[in-house]
């Protein structure tokens, strides 16, 4: 589908997004004569409070729009049509830098050093142990008090045959957030000709340490805003899934999904078994679990789950090489922050899909490791592939 600069605008606008001066003087436009390609072009977005610039970067290719910051890497809109070729943005955001550094819970964010729960935020490597930044009552979560998701990111845009996209680069120091080694991060986003969204993970390390890399954006393929993902449906491709404790660490367990809310292998909607009394539904208020995919760590991205909109008819299909999938309903979402769209977002109001290392496996010895040394390289991709 060709769309121009102007589409670009329109979209935007509709949506709510923060305007921008697309095209201006110091934009890195692309030609895009192939696929439909457009971007990426570079717009101011704001500063933090120490004067950092933060730029939003706008592409698009294969009918398929984002908007990216360099903050925290986050996707702050993501829209793609209907069935009826109607555009929404799918993904929940804030139109302000200020909502994103105050109040952000991860909405679209780049996470790391480590996706999700470090049980006390502790763990022994070679006979060390560290103690990491705790965020999440006595845990650390997705990277302790200042992770990935709030750091600026070095962009560097690409156009490659038919694909557009960003380079995302920060190096995190030796130490930081309690992490040893010194982590040199890539993180690339790829938009295909087929309006593919593609995340590409790279990282190296100097001294041996842990890393689990993932993407925290919030789905609502209705469009964010339209109210909540109850209705949508959703499959995994699991028969297992790893409970966990009151405090969401993981019990080393990889129980059958079999006869329990957490079976979603034939696809269901996500409001069927929300309010079960079971013990798991209940520690996560909802769903907020890993679950254990059954293709396993694989050498190329295999499909994981796809979500499905009955109204818009908007699907969403998640292939990674991963070996686990953390499924979080927006439980935490209370009504208190206003997303892009004016209005207010509720309990389950989206929806995270989390390609991932199980969580706390730095203290599991029977998970997969997410152990990185120096010399070695840490890959991982996930697909994200729209349809209606
Ligand atoms: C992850 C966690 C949740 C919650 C959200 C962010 O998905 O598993 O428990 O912390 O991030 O609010």
């Amino acid at each position: 589908m060709e769309l121009n600069r102007r589409t670009i605008m329109a979209g935007a606008a509709a949506a709510g997004l923060a305007a921008a001066t697309v095209g201006g003087g110091s934009a890195h436009a692309a030609s895009g004569r192939s696929g439909g390609g457009r971007g990426p072009v570079r717009t101011p977005f704001g500063r933090l409070a120490d004067g950092t610039r933060v730029d939003s970067w706008a592409l698009q290719n294969g009918g398929t729009r984002m908007r990216v910051l360099s903050y925290g890497g986050i996707v702050q809109s993501l829209e793609i049509p209907d069935r009826r070729g109607r555009y929404a943005n799918v993904s929940l955001g804030f139109d302000g830098l200020e909502q994103y550094v105050s109040s952000s819970p991860y909405f679209g964010a780049l996470i790391g050093r480590y996706g999700n729960r470090i049980d006390r935020g502790r763990f022994t490597l070679d006979g060390r142990t560290h103690q990491l930044s705790v965020n999440d009552g006595e845990n650390s979560l997705h990277g302790g008090e200042k992770g990935f998701d709030k750091r600026v990111w070095d962009v560097e845009p690409f156009t490659r045959g038919s694909d557009v996209g960003l380079h995302l680069r920060l190096t995190s120091p030796d130490g930081e957030m309690g992490y040893p080694g010194t982590l040199r991060v890539k993180v690339t986003y790829t938009l295909t000709r087929d309006g593919d969204w593609r995340v590409d993970y790279e990282a190296r390390t100097d001294r041996a340490t842990v890393v689990n890399l993932t993407s925290h954006v919030y789905w609502n393929l209705a469009g964010e805003s339209s109210g909540t993902v109850l209705d949508h449906e959703l499959t995994i491709d699991a028969s297992r899934f790893t409970p966990v404790d009151a405090g969401l660490i993981p019990t080393g367990e990889r129980a059958r999904v079999a006869a329990t809310p957490f079976d979603f292998r034939r696809g269901k909607p996500i409001g069927r078994d929300i309010r079960s009394a079971h013990q798991q539904v209940l520690y996560g208020q909802g769903f907020d679990h890993n679950w254990v995919l059954d293709k396993g760590i694989t050498a190329r991205p295999q499909h994981a789950a796809t979500l499905r909109d009955p109204s818009s008819g908007r699907t969403l299909r998640i292939a990674t090489n991963e070996p686990g999938l953390q499924f979080y309903s927006g439980n935490f979402l209370d009504g208190t922050l206003v997303g892009t769209g004016g209005r207010v977002y509720r309990q389950g109001d989206g929806l995270c899909l989390e390609t991932q290392h199980f969580p706390d496996s730095p203290n599991q010895p029977s998970f997969p490791s997410t152990v990185l040394r120096p010399g070695e390289v840490y890959r991982t991709t996930t697909v994200h592939a729209f349809g209606v």
